[in-house]
């Protein structure tokens, strides 16, 4: 028998970094891309086989090093079921999300892991979304440091998420738009590390705390503010605070000359606001655009040197995607 699961990428429209030090943020699912496990039974005696074809890699959980995110993962839920040994079991992850773009990838393959051995396990209670993320978030630590928490909470509802980190417990609200959001997602093709750059983000909140914490606090406040204008559907407003959010990165320092030629590209080509999305320093933007403009900001972005764009479209209310 096997058990298959996918958890989608994600992108951060609004807050990333700022949510870290407990600011509002805003992510929603890029279900385009895909990170998917599957947990079958396994040869007597083989113990757990952990395989990730994308990268040609075949190695035994026992044998694992102690920063195997994967491994992590496997032995996160077996703690948590309270399992002194797991059955042999074939753990398989394949993953369509670019690594190290800002996209979750490392988030998704955590949450897919996770629930499908949970389920393969007969723990339904390891697998609700609640118990996922949590388990999940440990593995984050492994990619990040001190991730935030959104990453794992939104490829693992699979619901736009309005977050923000809390000392106990976070607060999560999943929301739905009052009209359809369409987005393209840009990649400069440079690969970035979230490690790296949350890290270099503490440091210069450390050398410069008030100035940081202003910084930290107006991203919040264009959280807060970008919900309630995807909830009434106001998309000329969001693309606004879509320019003001980036305007605060670049001044964290967080933006690259990649993602502002592709920023200022989208505008020009007709989007209603741009921004990066994620850590920055590389990685992927995000570009608000309409059914009419998409095409023609899509061509925009490849020309300014886009290694690929992909549309995602979030739906308002009960409307099917277009
Ligand atoms: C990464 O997707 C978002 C950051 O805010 C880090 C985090 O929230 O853990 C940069």
């Amino acid at each position: 028998m096997e058990t298959i699961t996918s958890a989608p990428g994600k992108i951060i429209l609004f807050g990333e970094h700022a949510v870290v030090y407990g600011r509002p943020a805003i992510a929603v699912p890029l279900t385009q891309v895909q990170a998917t496990a599957r947990v079958g039974d396994g040869r007597p005696g083989q113990g757990v086989r952990l395989v990730a074809p994308d990268l040609g890699q075949d190695w035994l959980l026992e044998e694992a090093q102690e920063l195997d995110a994967l491994a992590d993962a496997v032995r996160r839920v077996q703690a948590a079921a309270g399992l002194e040994r797991l059955p042999d079991l074939t753990v398989t992850v394949n993953s369509t999300i670019p690594i190290a773009g800002g996209l979750g990838s490392g988030a998704a393959i955590a949450a897919a892991t996770i629930r499908a051995l949970a389920r393969h396990l007969h723990r339904p209670d390891l697998a609700t979304n609640e118990q996922v993320a949590r388990l999940a978030y440990e593995v984050e630590k492994i990619h990040h440091g001190t991730p935030s928490g959104i990453d794992n909470t939104v490829v693992t509802y699979e619901r736009p998420v309005y977050f923000v980190r809390g000392a106990e417990r976070n607060h999560i609200e999943t929301f739905v738009p009052g009209r359809t959001v369409r987005l393209l997602v840009g990649d400069t093709g440079v690969r970035s590390s979230t490690r790296l750059v949350v890290g270099d983000v503490r440091q210069q909140w450390q050398a410069q705390p008030e100035r940081f914490e202003r910084l930290f606090t107006a991203c919040g406040r264009l959280a807060e503010a970008a919900r309630q204008t995807l909830e009434a559907g106001e998309l000329a407003q969001l693309g606004q605070l879509m320019q003001e959010n980036h305007a605060v990165l670049q001044e964290m320092s967080v933006s690259s000359a990649g993602l502002d030629a592709l920023v200022s590209a989208a505008l020009a080509a007709g989007a209603l606001g741009a921004k990066l999305s994620g850590a920055g320093r590389g990685g992927n933007m995000i570009a608000l655009v309409t059914e009419g403009t998409a095409a023609q900001v899509q061509a925009g972005l490849l020309a300014a040197g886009a290694r690929a764009v992909l549309q995602t479209v979030l739906p308002a209310g009960n409307e099917v995607p277009a």
